[in-house]
């Protein structure tokens, strides 16, 4: 079988480089046993080290070259870590995470998509029973808002000084955004086993998350949005939270929510709440996607960052890169079904292994995690 797609490894910083390698393992052996139609490449950018090298984080055309491959897997940017080594090489977040920006904006990955599902032996944080019911999907603004990345400082370091960050909300991207929401959220219906109820004996729902109390002109723009595209699916159930108020309530009553959809910094903010619904940050995927150009390389990452504060030191579950590797490769099961079993037979042993964990074996380290999940795809 010819080497037809073509998998982008970016390792990063911090942790980023720890949790990729359990994950090109576990990819190397789904290839064999898969016999997948596909490759990859491992790049050292973008990173630190890679600064270090040549005074910057990428090369010049490096989303150029990211652009010819088939799907991207991200380890983290960021803080290179340990946080113990105070000569370690660390730059401004402002300079180590604008590569992962421009991939999000110059491929117009319009849409971030981060499940939260609890499964059997994550860590569970609520002590309410229902807690294990959590099965959400936050839909995220990818391309602007609050990170249109416009504005200044207007006489920096002085007493007049004057910063401006300029949030920019278009009808186009908010539109597409929130019609993606609704249809996935029909999607996911169909696709459940058992039917969920929200009001009106729907059996889908999104709600939308805004601060339109005071930041009323995007709320009011995504609001009547929001309005209009659900008359096109009266099968789905419909609600609003305020972003103060969802917070709490992904606390209170997580269960209660389906599809979330949120401007770029709400959605930010709110799935590294919901990672922590769902067993903590070692066990939050999410999908950079562009849902209406599918050829249009998609960026697999975790949710979490480079945690330079376990840096180094073993300590950082891979399972959150590997179920990133698992949507990764779902998004790619149109092109081959051998691609489709190996996204599933990744997801089980996820799950198998997290099972290990409800039977009182704790979390067992970076390495030894992946050299057991590696055991048993080899068995
Ligand atoms: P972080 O997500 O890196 O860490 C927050 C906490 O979660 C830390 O205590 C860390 O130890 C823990 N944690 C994170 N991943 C874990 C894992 N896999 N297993 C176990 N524990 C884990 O967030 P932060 O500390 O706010 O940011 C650190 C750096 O990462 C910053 O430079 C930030 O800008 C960057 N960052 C990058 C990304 C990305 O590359 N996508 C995302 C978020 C933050
Ligand atoms: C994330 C991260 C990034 C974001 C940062 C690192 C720019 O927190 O992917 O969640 O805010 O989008
Ligand atoms: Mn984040």
């Amino acid at each position: 079988m010819g080497q037809a797609l073509n998998i982008a490894l970016l390792p990063g910083d911090g942790i980023g480089p720890e949790v990729t390698d359990v994950a090109e393992a576990v990819l190397n052996l789904l290839i064999q046993r898969y016999q997948l139609p596909l490759g990859y490449t491992r790049f050292d950018w973008p990173s630190h080290a890679w600064h270090q090298a040549h005074g910057e984080m990428m090369p010049g055309d490096g989303v150029a070259q990211l652009r010819e491959f088939d799907a991207m897997l991200l380890g983290a940017l960021g803080d290179p870590g340990p946080l113990e080594d105070p000569s370690r090489f660390v730059l401004s977040d402002s300079v180590s995470l604008a590569p992962l920006l421009a991939l999000r904006k110059q491929l117009d990955l319009w849409a971030c998509e981060r499940p939260a599902h609890w499964l059997p032996g994550a860590p569970q944080y609520l002590a309410d029973p229902r807690a294990r019911e959590v099965d959400m999907l936050v839909i995220r603004e990818n391309s602007e808002g609050e990170y249109s990345g416009q504005g200044g400082r207007l006489a920096p370091g002085t007493a007049q000084e004057v910063a401006t960050q300029v949030e920019v909300f278009t009808a186009r991207a908010t539109e597409r955004l929130i019609r993606h929401a609704f249809q996935r959220a029909r999607q996911r219906a169909a696709q459940r086993e058992t039917p969920r109820q929200f009001k009106n004996g729907k059996h889908a729902q999104v709600c939308l998350i805004t601060k339109r109390n005071a930041q009323p002109f995007w709320g009011d723009l995504y609001t009547d949005t929001f309005q209009r595209i659900a008359n096109e699916f009266p099968d789905v159930d419909t609600h609003h939270e305020l972003v103060d108020a969802a917070c709490m309530k992904f606390v209170q009553c997580p269960w209660r929510f389906d599809v979330v959809v949120a401007s770029n910094l709400h959605g930010d903010i709110l799935t590294d709440l919901a990672a922590v619904l769902c067993g903590g940050p070692g066990l939050a995927p999410s999908a950079n996607l562009n849902p209406d150009e599918p050829t249009l390389p998609a960026l697999f990452e975790p949710v979490h960052g480079s945690a330079p504060d376990i840096a180094g030191q073993n300590l950082a579950d891979p399972r959150a890169t590997l179920m990133s590797l698992a949507m990764l490769l779902e998004n790619l099961a149109h092109h081959h079904p051998a691609i489709g079993s190996a996204a599933q037979h990744l997801h089980d042993l996820i799950q198998a292994d997290l099972a290990r964990e409800a039977n009182g074996d704790p979390f067992s380290g970076t390495r030894e995690t992946g050299q057991r999940l590696c055991q048993w795809l080899a068995a």
